[in-house]
């Protein structure tokens, strides 16, 4: 006796998985966001967002625009398609809204909410400085000029852009009003109704040039990490009423389920900040004085081109500190000076056998930076590698194919990433180039240094958050890049080290 058929077992099995990497995720419970990387994998990997972004993370940039958005006042003759989506309130935008002033055009998509609850009014995704705000409103956007539509883009490193702007609660605001009054049309899951246009821009803050700055990843399953983050740095409000509309109204359970859920509390927490930083378009304000500059990739293939072929004592005297985070010139100012004196017999031979310093610079650059082919898309390395540990590590496959990866893949990636990318320099792939060049006095007290430093910076990194991988290859392990490399109050690793003279 058959109950079932074989295509019956098929489509159970289908249903089953559908299931599993369907809409099913929550906020708490059995499915939530701590489960979240169970069936989507990307939660549980690198670049996650949304982040506390915290001071120390800052790097002014002073390369950033100032945000400019195009068609962004839509008429009210323009339908626009309210929805509940059992995870968020979201706004379908028209493809002819977009963001000008980034590399490529990125146009909109739909805008969604991220909101407390009437007894917590806490539900912001991004944290400054520890500060949650009530909400946060995401405006979503895809790159237009390289993919054909949201789908396509939304796994692509360089595949979204997202606004994100902070919600307090306070005046009154009209623009807000304009889908609020429609809100009790979708108070189910799966319900849509259609709204008169309405002017977008008045939605975000007044400055749009003020503003944070970094790579990140979709705040919901399945988490790309394809989200280039800005947060404007100044809130909007929305009254008390008006919040509490937002908190009340709405259910993420379908019309006909019999337990109505209610939809609130709907932001996932800070991720880890990894190896990244936080780039910022503005300088002036409290406790912002001691900001620091972030390298240019100028300068930061200037560097990477020295640790390749060039004079590793001048180096030291001038370079490697741009990529340090703050208060680390100082320190090194006084240092470098004592390996210059100490070995430049050693130097002026070296420079005789090889080239002059301003030859290598040209003569070098195909051979170092050239090869890499430097891929304009390419995902930042640090990411890439972690989120491959991370892969690795769950499927339990580590031992063997990190061994491999470790020195076919890590160390061009990482390479890229100190040429592409902005963040700190990651030690262990700083001493992999190191180790390329021949074993010169000065090259090999930096690797000493560095072996120190990486040392430290394991005991720091180890102390700070258990779940850093910890290496079984020796010191060199691709994936132990600095997890917070500038915790309060703790020097960066690598001045720990710097004993030049001994
Ligand atoms: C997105 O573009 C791809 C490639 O052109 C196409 O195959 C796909 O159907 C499109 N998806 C949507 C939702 O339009
Ligand atoms: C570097 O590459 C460019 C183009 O690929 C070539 O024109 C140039 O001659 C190369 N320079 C050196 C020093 O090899
Ligand atoms: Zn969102």
């Amino acid at each position: 006796m058959h109950f079932l058929s074989f295509t019956s077992i098929v489509l159970l099995q289908l249903t089953f998985l559908g299931v599993l990497h369907g809409a099913k995720w929550t906020y708490t419970g059995p499915e939530g966001e701590n489960h979240w990387s169970e069936h989507y994998p990307y939660c549980g990997g690198a670049f996650q967002s949304p982040i506390n972004i915290k001071s120390e993370l800052l790097r002014f940039d002073p390369t950033l625009r100032p945000i400019e958005v195009q068609n962004y006042n839509l008429s009210p003759k323009e339908q626009l398609t309210l929805g509940n989506n059992g995870h968020s309130v979201q706004i379908s935008l028209p493809s002819k809204m977009y963001i000008s002033g980034l590399p490529q055009r990125y146009t909109a998509a739909q805008l969604h909410f991220h909101w407390g609850s009437s007894s917590r009014p806490t539900g912001s995704e991004h944290m400054v400085n520890n500060k949650q705000y009530a909400a946060e409103m995401h405006v979503v956007h895809f790159n237009s000029d390289k993919y054909p539509n949201m789908s396509m883009a939304v796994d692509k490193s360089d595949g979204l852009a997202v606004l994100g702007v902070l919600i307090e609660i306070g005046e009154f605001n009209p623009a807000f009003e304009q889908f609020l009054k429609f809100i009790n049309g979708i108070k189910y899951r799966d319900q849509k109704v259609q709204v008169p246009g309405f002017n977008i821009r008045a939605l975000l803050p007044a400055r749009l040039d003020e503003y944070y700055r970094y790579d990140g990843s979709l705040t919901t399953p399945p988490c790309y990490p394809s989200v280039l983050w800005t947060i404007f740095r100044n809130h909007i409000t929305i009254s008390r009423k008006q919040f509490l509309s937002l908190a009340t109204a709405l259910y993420s359970s379908h019309a006909q389920d019999s337990v109505p859920v209610p939809l609130n509390g709907n932001y996932r927490k800070p991720q880890p900040a990894d190896s990244r930083v936080v780039l910022v378009s503005f300088k002036e304000g409290r406790g912002l004085h001691g900001i620091p500059t972030v390298t240019s990739s100028l300068v930061r293939k200037q560097i990477v081109q020295q640790l390749l072929v060039g004079d590793l004592a001048d180096l030291a005297d001038e370079g490697l500190y741009q990529l340090l985070p703050r208060g680390s010139e100082k320190i090194h100012a006084g240092k470098k000076k004592d390996l210059k004196n100490q070995q430049s017999e050693t130097l002026a031979k070296s420079k005789q056998q090889t080239l002059n310093p301003s030859l290598w610079k040209k003569s070098q650059t195909n051979r170092s930076v050239g090869k890499l082919g430097l891929a304009e898309d390419a995902l930042c390395y640090v990411s890439l590698e972690q989120r491959v540990f991370h892969q690795l590590k769950q499927s339990h496959a580590e031992t063997q194919l990190v061994q491999a990866l470790r020195d076919a893949v890590f160390p061009d990636l990482n390479l890229k990433s100190y040429l592409d990318c902005k963040s700190d320099l990651a030690l262990p792939a700083i001493r992999h180039i190191l180790r390329g060049r021949p074993p010169t006095d000065e090259a090999k007290e930096l690797d000493r240094s560095l072996t120190k430093a990486l040392m430290n910076q394991k005991k720091t990194s180890t102390t700070i958050k258990q779940s850093v991988p910890v290496t079984k290859y020796g010191g060199l392990s691709p994936a132990t890049v600095p997890r917070k490399p500038h915790s309060q109050g703790y020097p960066h690793p690598w001045l720990l080290p710097m004993e030049w003279e001994d």
